[in-house]
């Protein structure tokens, strides 16, 4: 496993502890944050690095390699939103709680997708 497979790991893992917190707020506000910025600072990294993005949109890798890719930026992308709508609820806005809960449920299945499909990228080290 890279260097990279363990940090998304890391990540990965404070996003199940978070949604294991999820009803207590003072656990679960500052995991869901950790996770999300070691999980956006993770491809600004891969980016600047290695031209993540560019690698995806050539479409030489294989299936699981792009199912990987398709779930991990759907839920780099919803993390905005839940984010907003996460503290939407610590504002007490009407109908926030409701949001954030469908939306982080979704993000949370994409993020778990793509966590699953990573390990497509693992590579033995003789090969
Ligand atoms: C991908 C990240 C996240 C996921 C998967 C997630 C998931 C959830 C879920 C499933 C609930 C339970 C809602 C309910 O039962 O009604 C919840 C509650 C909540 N979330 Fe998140 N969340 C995420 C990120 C955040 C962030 C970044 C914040 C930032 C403020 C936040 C703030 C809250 C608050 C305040 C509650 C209500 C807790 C309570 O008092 O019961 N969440 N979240």
């Amino acid at each position: 496993m890279t260097v990279n497979m363990i940090i998304a790991t890391f990540a990965w893992v404070l996003l199940v502890l978070g949604f294991l917190a999820r009803k207590k707020r003072s656990r679960h506000i500052p995991l869901m944050h950790s996770a999300i910025i070691l999980d956006v600072g993770l491809v600004l990294y891969l980016q600047v690095t290695r031209d993540a993005v560019q690698t995806a949109m050539e479409f030489s890798l294989s299936l699981p390699e792009q199912i990987h890719i398709l779930f991990s930026t759907l839920a780099l992308v919803l993390y905005f939103p839940v984010l907003y709508l996460g503290w939407a609820v610590v504002r007490g806005k009407s109908g926030a709680r409701s949001k954030h809960r469908k939306l982080a449920l979704v993000t949370f299945v994409c993020r778990t997708l793509g966590f699953l499909f990573m390990f497509s990228m693992w590579q033995s080290p003789a090969s």
